[in-house]
């Protein structure tokens, strides 16, 4: 069977002879100077929409990156510092247990020993735990090394160089009120 469009056929061949415009890609033709050829090309819309582009992009990585700089940076805590804080209800803490509140920068354990109500510091001066307070020994109790206080803070026995730093406590209608002593 005959081959269609044969390149080497003689008219083919003959028509290039003659001075043919020969097209084959990366032919560069004579054409009009540069300035002619981009003639009609709107550079307005062509930077505008480089612009939106480029602002897009811009968005799209501000809100990809701002979530994964906000978990790596914690935000910075303003801690109140006051003299006394409402910390909750009296309710809280029935007889014979303790409860933890946050105070300042503090954590402060609040004492309910038969109805009577004492304060102090939570964390341990050993090496900073959170103590608890054991009824049944009529003790606080730490429960990392054994840092044994008294219900006030006073040292028992234990690896702790201080006591607890005391606070006072007192309860007002419902709410129960820490407050430096
Ligand atoms: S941290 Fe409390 S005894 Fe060590």
């Amino acid at each position: 069977m005959a081959q269609q469009g044969n390149f080497k056929s003689p008219s083919r061949m003959g028509a290039l002879e003659e001075g043919a415009p020969v097209s084959s890609p990366g032919a560069v033709s004579a054409g009009k100077p540069r300035e002619e050829g981009l003639k009609g090309v709107n550079f307005e819309r062509r930077s505008f929409l480089g612009k939106v582009v480029g602002g897009v992009g811009a968005a799209v990585a501000v809100s990809t990156l701002y979530p994964v700089v906000k978990y790596i940076i914690p935000p910075v805590k303003e801690v109140k510092n006051v003299n006394e804080m409402v910390v909750g209800k009296a309710a809280e803490v029935p007889e014979n247990t303790g409860k933890i509140y946050p105070f300042n920068e503090d954590k402060v354990i609040v004492i309910n020993d038969n109805g009577k109500l004492t304060a102090c510091s939570a964390v341990c001066t050993h090496l900073g735990c959170l103590v608890r307070w054991e009824d049944k020994d009529n003790l606080i109790f730490c429960p990392c090394h054994g840092a044994k206080y008294q219900q006030t803070g006073e040292i028992i026995s234990g690896p702790q160089p201080l006591p607890l730093a005391p606070y006072a406590v007192r309860v007002e209608g419902d709410d129960l009120i820490i407050s430096k002593a």
